[in-house]
């Protein structure tokens, strides 16, 4: 093992929005750029990783291209990112860094939807979407260390470590959406990343280099499991 201790670690990362359509020419998005995802799989493909990154629609090229062993995986839509994700699997490691959308429109219209003279609304049924994370966490083929994300206005530590016990996460990185300097569009991000017995402030600093901090943490979840690690502590 090398000393960033992912080298041949399979490393799976979602990364940017999901679409969940409407109509032929309507869906339903968020403003994930994919920056933060593309970034983590770029760091962990340079410490000897092997990389599946699951993207949603989003406009960037595929990272570490020739440098290492990436696969790409394009998917729009929750239900596609699920099983993408799920069919990646055994992985040592799964970081969700998709926005991937809550809920969905119970049912595609196959034709586009018109307005109607004198219809003052239009109500969509939607329905919610399955958590890629917290299936992943009761699965079988759970991956040793599972990372999730989580975007918050306000109230960030008690939201982000609501979702890390109730997803059943090892690692969930928080970030404060609508400031400056940080969040979906931007190149940089500040991140604080809660565990059990763990809160770790990263940034303000490019995302590239937030990725490089994560993975550092992710490395360590992974020695602290392994069972070398844990023959050591019993002696
Ligand atoms: O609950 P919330 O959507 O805010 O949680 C965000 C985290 O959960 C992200 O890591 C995201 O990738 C993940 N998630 C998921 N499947 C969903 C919704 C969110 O894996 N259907």
């Amino acid at each position: 093992m090398s000393a960033d201790g992912l080298t041949g670690r399979h490393v799976v990362v979602s990364a940017g929005p999901t679409y969940e359509d409407i109509d032929p020419v309507r869906f339903l998005g968020n403003r994930s750029s994919g920056k933060m995802g593309f970034a983590i799989a770029a760091a962990a493909v340079r410490r000897g990783a092997r990389v599946t990154l699951v993207a949603g629609p989003v406009a960037l090229p595929t990272p570490g291209a020739g440098e290492g062993d990436l696969r790409r995986i394009d998917v729009r839509s929750a239900a596609q990112m699920h099983a993408a994700v799920f069919a990646a699997m055994p992985a040592d490691v799964y970081i969700g860094a998709a926005a991937v959308a809550d809920f969905t429109p119970q049912q595609v219209a196959t034709g586009k939807i018109k307005k109607q003279p004198g219809e003052p609304g239009l109500t969509l049924q939607l329905v919610r979407t399955r958590d890629i994370l917290a299936d992943l966490a009761g699965h079988g083929l759970r991956p040793r260390v599972l990372v999730g994300f989580a975007a918050e206005t306000h109230d960030m530590e008690r939201y982000a470590r609501g979702k890390l016990s109730d997803k059943r996460l090892d690692l969930i990185a928080a970030n404060r959406v609508g400031m400056a300097g940080s969040g979906f569009e931007s190149d940089d991000n500040a991140l604080v990343v809660y565990g059990a017995g763990l809160e770790c402030a990263l940034g303000p600093a490019p995302k590239i280099e937030l990725a490089g901090r994560l993975l550092d943490l992710v490395a360590q979840r992974l020695e602290d499991d392994s069972p070398a690690s844990g023959m050591a502590e019993t002696r």
